[in-house]
């Protein structure tokens, strides 16, 4: 069949154990469509089979947006129940909390709505410093649906989220980090290396030991401490049964610097 003229609204690339996703849709602000969120899904099952993957970035084409939030053409005219259709299926924001392999959010423009919801469910946000961030559903006369309400105040905190979502302000990168929203601001046009130098120690590390250590922090989130202590044992256990485990001891007794296998 011959290829579609039309651009790939998802675009991946790979080099050293680092993959890159890009929403491109850049005169869309990157909006998140149908497509786009059913070919991010494919992307991450793609990601989570590659052995050779240990770290992925998500982050937006052009210059002007990481992701500007949900398509809101696309809400135009959408009856009641098929919206509750598409929020009850495919859920990207908790697919990638849930993706086993860490996350990094490369912030690098209009991070707005659907797209700081998608941010904050990614394990770490990078802003380049004209980054701008917010919740703006309430002008549209809705609320966030991808789990702002929920992970906006366990990020920054009650205060913050209800500021943020009740008067849909968007706020620069610098009052981002301020609250605890972003975790590192730094000027534009270092944003790719400084996110790529972050990725790059990241990937160094145990597979085994970057799952268990995602999983046990994001399970601070949902259990009880008593619950959280007794998982986190758990892994901490079952880390003793990999190859990457006796390889990083064994290194640091032999003072070399470990090759971890992912095995
Ligand atoms: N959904 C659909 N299209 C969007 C979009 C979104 N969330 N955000 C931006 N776009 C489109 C605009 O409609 C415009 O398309 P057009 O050129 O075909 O008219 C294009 O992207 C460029 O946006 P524009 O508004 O012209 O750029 P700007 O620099 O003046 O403003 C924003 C940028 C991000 C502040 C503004 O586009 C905006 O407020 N977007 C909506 C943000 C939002 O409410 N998100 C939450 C959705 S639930």
């Amino acid at each position: 069949m011959p290829k579609s003229d039309k651009p790939d609204v998802v675009l991946l690339e790979k080099t050293d154990r680092i993959a890159t996703i890009t929403v491109n849709r850049p005169d869309k602000m990157n909006a998140l469509n149908g497509e786009v969120r059913i070919t991010l899904a494919m992307a991450l099952e793609q990601l989570r089979q590659d052995a050779d993957v240990r770290v992925v970035i998500l982050t937006g084409a052009g210059e002007k947006a990481f992701i500007a939030g949900a398509d809101i053409a696309e809400f135009k005219g959408t009856p009641a129940v098929d919206q509750y259709r598409v929020m009850q299926t495919g859920d990207i924001y908790s697919a990638f909390e849930r993706f086993p392999k860490p996350v990094i959010a490369m912030i690098n423009g209009f991070c707005l709505g659907g797209g700081c919801e998608l941010a904050m469910a990614c394990d770490i946000r990078i802003a380049g410093d004209k980054a701008k961030l917010g919740q703006p559903e309430t002008n549209l006369g809705i609320i966030p649906g991808g789990g702002g309400t929920q992970r906006l105040p366990r990020l920054v905190g009650q205060g913050h989220a209800m500021r943020l979502i009740l008067t849909g302000e968007i706020i620069d990168a610098a009052r981002a980090e301020k609250i605890g929203l972003v975790d590192e601001v730094v000027p534009q046009a270092e944003l790719k290396a400084r996110t790529l130098e972050l990725a790059g120690k990241i990937a160094e590390k145990s597979p085994a030991s970057l799952q268990a250590a995602k999983e046990s922090i994001r399970a601070a989130w949902q259990m009880p401490l008593e619950a959280g202590l007794r998982f986190e044992k758990a892994w901490f256990g079952l880390l003793f049964s990999t190859e990457d485990m006796n390889e990083g001891v064994s290194a640091f007794l032999e003072k070399r610097k470990p090759e971890f296998k992912g095995r």
